[in-house]
């Protein structure tokens, strides 16, 4: 089990309800502000599921999981990553934070049993997308930055609502802009780039 690579990481029992048991986790790990944090996008991502006609029951279930790495100390993603062989870009190198989106697919995979391949790619690219990002991408991509973790309106939001109207690709393409335009943007993710171009040069 991979979370038993950090001794620190609380596993309370499995119930069989994901609702639930993303809950226990959070909790029995003091994470109270991620577990506000992915309730809301689940309900966000929820919306944009009705909106689009995506399945609600996945699009829920990649807002509650996708932040589920929360637990783990970036510095060990870095180290877990690392040691496994796997790819490591510049931009995860400096922050590795940004590896919580590709640990948050481990940890749903592995713990919580989650096999539905449009759940764990959309957790996997929710930070930075990718190029070719499907509808479910897309929807969690969208509904994190609506749902955001800190106080107040974000300054995209009406941006990326109003675009949202129009196309998924056209909510994801303002957020993007927004960052790229107003200095949030640390370190452009190799798969943020790619991402981009991708949408630019959509027909
Ligand atoms: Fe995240
Ligand atoms: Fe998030």
């Amino acid at each position: 089990m991979m979370l038993t690579h950090f001794p620190y990481v609380v596993t309370p029992p499995l119930t069989n309800c994901l609702e639930s048991d993303v809950q226990a986790f959070l909790e029995a790990n003091g994470r109270p502000k991620t577990l506000a944090h992915v309730q809301a996008v689940a309900e966000v991502c929820g919306q944009i599921a009705r909106q689009y006609g995506l399945d609600e029951r996945k699009c829920r279930a990649a807002g509650l999981l996708h932040d589920i790495s929360a637990v783990i100390k970036p510095a060990d993603m870095l180290h877990y990553v690392a040691s496994h062989s796997l790819p490591v870009c510049e931009a995860e190198e400096r922050y590795n934070f940004l590896l919580h989106q590709r640990m948050s697919r481990f940890v749903a995979e592995d713990h919580f049993g989650m096999t539905d391949s449009a759940v764990l790619s959309a957790i996997e690219c929710h930070t930075t997308l990718y190029a070719n990002a499907t509808p479910y991408d897309m929807a969690l991509f969208i509904a994190d930055k609506l749902a955001w973790d800190q106080q107040g309106i974000p300054p995209y939001d009406e941006a990326v609502r109003h675009a949202l109207d129009h196309s998924l690709e056209a909510a994801c393409l303002a957020y993007m802009e927004d960052t790229m335009t107003s200095g949030r943007m640390l370190c452009p993710h190799t798969n943020w780039t790619l991402a981009y171009d991708w949408l630019t040069q959509k027909p």
